[in-house]
């Protein structure tokens, strides 16, 4: 051990000891005479001083060093004048004499600061990404990412949860996103897929009999990417055995709990709400609703069954649905901001944006003259509209009203400040239908994956309803994103088919695809579920991230590359041979 102490470590208690600090010149002060050295590492800071008159040339030798060299030191601990000490820093009470000095490496002037508080554009951090992580945010949230990892380790360990690996180099897993592939040399023409997810194995685990499994895993989905998406990202995973929904639910309720009171101090008194799907599309339009402000859609459909308003008309033929939002006060939003709101839905599949702003004498708005004395009073009613009201109306198939109401909702809340940004509201999303209808396919596709169990009471519908089967999934919501979703699986062959015969898939094709699952749920299979939590996520709230990529170390771009390392990358034809690819472009 070079070092006897860390930069983060010494407090006047040490004054008059010798210690030895090794570190990072942070920044170089020559002060009449006297060279101060800000000395870092990842613990923290520690002024050190140099002397003109110091033993061993130590005061020639700083007189050379720049930001960023990296140094050994020894020296006495000393008590800061009065005046001098830096409440801010934890060794702000000390600097340390130095009387020996060894330069261990020098560094070229960064292309990057390494100070939290100078601007760098994102491309070039993450160029010089092992430079952009010593700056003290980026070391934060990767120690605190550490931290969270243990704790949900120990949490786990301590139910009986056992850490099983499973493969990278192997089969695709139907989650909905495109496969990475792996090419395989020794068997031309062939090829692995990257796991989008754990699933299928968990699911053996369990026939195995493991009874518990997590894993803290990397997934691989070749999606298209947002601020919350990455290409390679971490779960963690977990499958449990003779469980039903409310056991998983609970467990991980648990485990939230105690990770975000151990990371963040925070205390949840209160059971997460559960809130079943319709019910959070009917209110929030979305299936991840941000509860941290009410602001609730409300149908109006009804009202203007009769309607001369042709837009509203249309709707009501067409058996669509129209949806108002009322935004107490909100008559002074100018034409400006709702012009900006129409453009705003239209990006989600909205034709226009109705509205009326309620005032003292009249309705000022576009539509209100097409209205009837009952449709006005009913709507004046239902949502309950006070003087200096904004109502906005969204009228199309119930699709499009959801999704363009529901994010117009969290727009609204974030321009008229109904957004804390200290609270966490988790919800469980619940009763998922099991499946959407594929319009681009014309068939049925899977809510969550095709391995989710029905309700027991619903299984009748699977031939005569199928869009009503609900499934017994979840998701594990917070502040309006999705953290985490799982489901109760289907362990039996029967059931497992006669899904599988539902999403077209033919025997064939099923046997090609999960051949050994099908197989392996005969060999009594025993019942099991289970969830996987988006760990990248998770960490973007545990940190306060406005993007995932500050709580990855070395994340990718938007365009799924690395700026560091230049992948995705040319490869010498020799390689592309060995592998019998040939290109096409
Ligand atoms: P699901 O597909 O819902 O479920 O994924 C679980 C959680 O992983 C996170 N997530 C992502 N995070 C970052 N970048 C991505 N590209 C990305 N995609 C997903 C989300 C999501 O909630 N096998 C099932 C789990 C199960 O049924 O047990 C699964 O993978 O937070
Ligand atoms: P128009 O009759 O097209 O002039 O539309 C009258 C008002 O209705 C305008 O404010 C439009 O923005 C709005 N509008 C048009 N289509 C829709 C729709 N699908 N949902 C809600 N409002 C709409």
């Amino acid at each position: 051990m070079k070092r006897s102490h860390t930069c983060g470590a010494l407090k006047l208690s040490n004054r008059g000891e010798q210690v030895t600090l090794c570190g990072w010149v942070e920044n170089w002060r020559d002060h009449g005479g006297i060279i101060f050295i800000d000395l870092r590492d990842r613990y923290g800071v520690t002024q050190i001083l140099f002397n003109p008159d110091a033993k061993n040339n130590v005061f020639e030798k700083a007189k050379d060093f720049r930001s960023e060299y990296v140094i050994e030191v020894e020296g006495v601990v000393e008590k800061r004048p009065d005046g001098t000490t830096n409440p801010k820093l934890s060794t702000g009470e000390i600097e340390v004499i130095v009387n020996k000095v060894e330069l261990l490496n020098t560094s070229k002037t960064p292309p990057i600061s390494t100070d939290d508080n100078m601007y760098t554009t994102e491309n070039l951090r993450l160029k010089y990404r092992y430079l952009d992580l010593r700056r003290p945010s980026m070391q934060k949230n990767l120690i605190t990412r550490h931290k969270s990892a243990q704790i949900m380790r120990n949490f786990l360990n301590e139910n009986d949860f056992l850490e099983i690996e499973t493969p990278f180099l192997t089969k695709s897993t139907p989650e909905g996103a495109r496969d990475y592939l792996v090419p395989s040399r020794v068997n031309p023409g062939k090829f692995y897929a990257l796991p989008q997810s754990p699933q299928l194995f968990k699911q053996l685990l369990m026939v195995s009999g493991f009874d518990r499994y997590y894993q803290i895993v990397k997934c691989f989905r070749d999606e298209d990417l947002r601020a919350d998406r990455q290409p390679e990202f971490t779960q963690v995973d977990m499958e449990l055995s003779f469980v039903d929904t409310e056991d998983i639910m609970n467990i991980m309720e648990q485990m939230i709990k105690k990770l975000f009171s151990d990371i963040r101090g925070i205390k949840f008194d209160k059971p997460f709400p559960r809130i079943p799907y319709n019910e959070a599309m009917d209110k929030y339009g979305l299936d991840a609703p941000d509860l941290r402000f009410e602001l609730p859609l409300v149908e109006v459909t009804d009202i203007f069954k009769a309607t001369t308003f042709k837009v509203f008309e249309t709707t009501v033929k067409n058996g669509g649905v129209i949806k108002a939002l009322k935004i107490s006060n909100g008559a002074s939003f100018t034409r400006k901001d709702l012009d900006e709101l129409t453009e705003f839905v239209k990006v989600y599949g909205a034709k226009g944006m109705a509205w009326i702003k309620i005032q003292e004498s009249e309705w000022q708005s576009p539509i209100v003259k097409f209205f009837t004395d009952y449709e006005k009073d009913t709507l004046k009613e239902r949502l309950e509209l006070k003087v200096n009201d904004l109502v906005i109306f969204g009228s199309d198939s119930y699709n499009v009203v959801n999704e363009s109401l529901g994010r117009l909702r969290k727009e609204i809340a974030k321009r008229i400040n109904l957004i804390n940004d200290d609270e966490f509201c988790f919800a469980w999303v619940t009763e998922f239908p099991l499946f959407e209808w594929d319009e681009d396919e014309k068939r049925y596709a899977s809510k969550h994956h095709p391995f989710t169990m029905p309700f027991d009471e619903d299984i009748d519908m699977l031939s005569s309803d199928p869009l009503k089967v609900r499934a017994k999934a979840y998701d594990l919501v917070l502040n309006g994103i999705e953290i985490g979703g799982g489901s109760i699986r289907i362990h039996r062959r029967d059931i497992q088919e006669k899904i599988f015969n539902l999403l077209k898939i033919n025997e064939e094709e099923a046997n090609l695809k999960f051949g050994f699952l099908l197989e392996a749920l005969q060999f009594g299979a025993p019942p099991h579920g289970g969830i996987a939590l988006g760990f990248d996520r998770l960490m973007m709230f545990l940190v306060g991230a406005d993007s995932i990529r500050d709580i990855i170390a070395f994340p990718k771009t938007q365009k799924a590359t690395c700026m560091m390392t230049d992948a995705p990358s040319d490869v010498d034809s020799k390689q592309l041979k060995e592998l019998s690819i040939k290109l096409t472009i």
